[in-house]
């Protein structure tokens, strides 16, 4: 079910999903059962072609979780490509090393515990994708640290635009300008930055609200 999709809408796209490999399909089910907020298959499909059509290389995520979005990322990396996956919870990247294991990507996956922005500080550039899917309220700040270290064509995407931590009513009023909660606010802020250029930004309707921007500068 989805918050933001009509139910014939939200049917229509899973018709048109094939089938997960089974690692997805038991990482999907894994985060169902804990009630873990992972993009979910819809999203996570979509990653995957993104990274794809940009034909990336290096892939950096601010806010990995359990390793499910960087999952999508690494089956469209190549073998000596590079994902960074970045989580407050060593447990939660235990849990993701795990599974990317299984997967067969541990050779193109980098597991860092504790802040995303010490770590993203700790690489050197140029990324073709950067993820963000980390407090909301940081979302801008993450944006701002991530501009100079792209390469130009690179990808910058947030999760969490339509739904989640903010409701859609909440970031229905921040978008109009009177945000009722941080994380509404740190979302419209967001927003607004990745408007207009040095970026193209498209706001896509999957799970629960991906923006994605192409920085060109
Ligand atoms: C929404 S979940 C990530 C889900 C993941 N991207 C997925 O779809 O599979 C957010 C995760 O980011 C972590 N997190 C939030 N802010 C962070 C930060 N600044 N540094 C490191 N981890 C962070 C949280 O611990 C949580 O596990």
């Amino acid at each position: 079910m989805s918050d933001v999709l009509t139910d014939a809408a939200f049917d229509a796209v899973r018709a048109g999903n094939p089938d997960q490999s089974p690692i997805l399909a038991e990482m999907t089910e894994y985060g169902h059962d804990e009630h873990f907020p992972i993009v979910g298959p819809d999203a996570g499909r979509f990653l995957r072609l993104l990274a794809r059509l940009a034909d990336a290389r290096r892939v950096f995520e601010f806010g990995s979780g359990f390793g499910y979005s960087a999952a999508w990322f690494a089956d469209a990396l190549p073998a000596d490509g590079d994902l960074v996956l970045t989580d407050f919870d060593e447990s939660n990247l235990d849990r993701a090393t795990e599974f990317l294991d299984r997967a067969g990507y541990a050779d193109r996956c980098t597991f860092e515990a504790g802040d995303a922005f010490e770590s993203f500080e700790s690489h050197d550039g140029p990324w073709d994708i950067v993820f963000i899917d980390c407090q909301k309220t940081r979302y801008a700040d993450a944006l701002d640290r991530a501009v100079p270290e792209l390469r130009d064509g690179a990808l910058v995407v947030a999760d969490n635009v339509l739904d989640g931590p903010a409701s859609p009513d909440e970031l229905r009023q921040a978008f109009a300008g009177t945000a009722p909660s941080d994380a509404a606010a740190g979302i419209a802020e967001y927003v607004e930055k990745v408007r207009d250029a040095p970026f193209e930004t498209a706001i896509v309707p999957l799970g629960e609200g991906l923006s994605v921007s192409r920085y060109s500068p």
